[in-house]
C-alpha cells in the first residue's frame, strides 16, 4: 500500500481517454514520481473510473497522502452537477462518497479546468499574476478557470457561455476545429469572438490557454487581436494533476505553494 512518495499529496486527472495521476512536490509544482495512466474505462460511468481511482491510488500515493481528483463537470460539495461531456450518470454523484468509499480515505474532488487553472498561477504561466486571471482549456470542450489574486473562484463554466445563439464551446473547441478540418485562421477567427466576449464580460488581467493544442499556440494566438495578454499555459498536460494534488493538500492542512501560499476558497468544494 504504502509505494508511493510519503509526504506529498496524489493528483488525480479524469479525462476522455486516460485516467491519470502522480504524487506531486508542492515546492516545485512538479512529478514527485512517474505519473501512471490507466485507459478511461469504455463509456466514463462513475463506479468503474472510482475502480481506476482506487487503483491509481494503490499503486502511487503513500498511504497517508492527500487525494485530489478532477471530474469535466459542475462540482458542488463533492457533487457532480454537470456532464456535457461525460456520461449523464455523473450527474447528481457524490463523488467525494464514491471515491472516500473505495479508496478508505478522504479526498478533494475539483472541476478539471479549475485544477488546471490554480496550477498555472501557482507553479505555470500566470505565476504570481495580481487581478484577475482568466484560464480556459481548449479540447473535447472548453474548460475554464477563474483566479482572482490567487483565489480560486471555481465553477465559472464560461465554455457554456451563448455565443451567436449557441453553446460556445460547440463552436469554439479544439475538438470543432479538429472535426471540420478548420485551419487556423478560420479557427482563430471564431476564438477571436469567444476571447472578445469573455473580455468585455470580465476585463481579466490575463489569458491563459491550456489543453493539447497550447502547444500550437504560435499558430492562433498571435491571430486573436485581443486588448489583454494571452499567453500558452506552461504546465500543459500535468496541470490537473498538480492542480488536484494542491487543493487536496490544502484541504487536509498542508502547507503549499513555492511561497507557503495560504489556503484556497475552493479547497472544499
Ligand atoms: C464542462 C466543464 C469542463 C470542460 C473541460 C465542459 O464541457 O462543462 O466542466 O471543465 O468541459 O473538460
Amino acid at each position: 500500500m504504502t509505494t508511493g512518495t510519503t509526504g506529498h499529496p496524489f493528483g488525480i486527472d479524469f479525462g476522455g481517454s486516460g485516467i491519470k495521476g502522480a504524487p506531486v512536490d508542492l515546492a516545485t509544482g512538479e512529478f514527485a514520481a512517474d505519473r501512471t495512466r490507466i485507459a478511461t474505462p469504455p463509456g466514463g460511468r462513475p463506479t468503474e473510473v472510482a475502480d481506476v481511482v482506487a487503483e491509481l491510488v494503490e499503486a502511487g500515493a503513500a498511504a497517508d497522502a492527500a487525494v485530489g481528483v478532477t471530474v469535466p463537470g459542475v462540482v458542488s460539495h463533492g457533487t457532480v452537477r454537470s456532464a456535457a461531456n461525460i456520461d449523464r450518470s455523473w450527474i447528481g454523484t457524490d463523488a467525494v462518497a464514491l471515491f472516500r468509499e473505495r479508496i478508505g480515505h478522504d479526498v478533494v474532488v475539483v472541476n478539471d479546468a479549475d485544477a488546471a487553472g490554480l496550477a498555472e498561477v501557482r507553479y505555470g504561466s500566470a505565476r504570481d499574476q495580481a487581478g484577475l486571471v482568466v484560464v480556459t482549456t481548449l479540447g473535447t470542450g472548453i474548460g475554464s478557470a477563474l483566479v482572482y489574486d490567487g483565489v480560486l473562484v471555481p465553477s465559472s463554466e464560461l465554455g457554456h457561455l451563448e455565443m451567436h445563439g449557441k453553446d460556445a464551446e460547440k463552436q469554439a473547441a479544439n475538438s470543432v476545429r479538429e472535426r471540420k478540418e478548420l485551419s487556423w485562421k478560420a479557427w482563430a477567427e471564431v476564438l477571436r469572438d469567444y476571447y472578445r466576449m469573455l473580455e468585455r464580460l470580465l476585463s481579466p488581467e490575463l489569458f491563459v490557454v491550456g489543453g493539447g493544442v497550447s502547444k500550437h499556440a504560435p499558430k492562433f494566438l498571435p491571430l486573436l487581436e485581443l486588448d489583454t495578454p494571452i499567453v500558452p499555459a506552461t504546465l500543459r498536460n500535468t496541470a490537473g494533476i498538480v492542480g488536484a494534488a494542491v487543493l487536496a493538500a490544502e484541504a487536509s492542512g498542508t502547507r503549499t505553494g513555492p511561497a507557503g501560499r495560504s489556503r484556497s476558497r475552493a479547497a472544499r468544494s
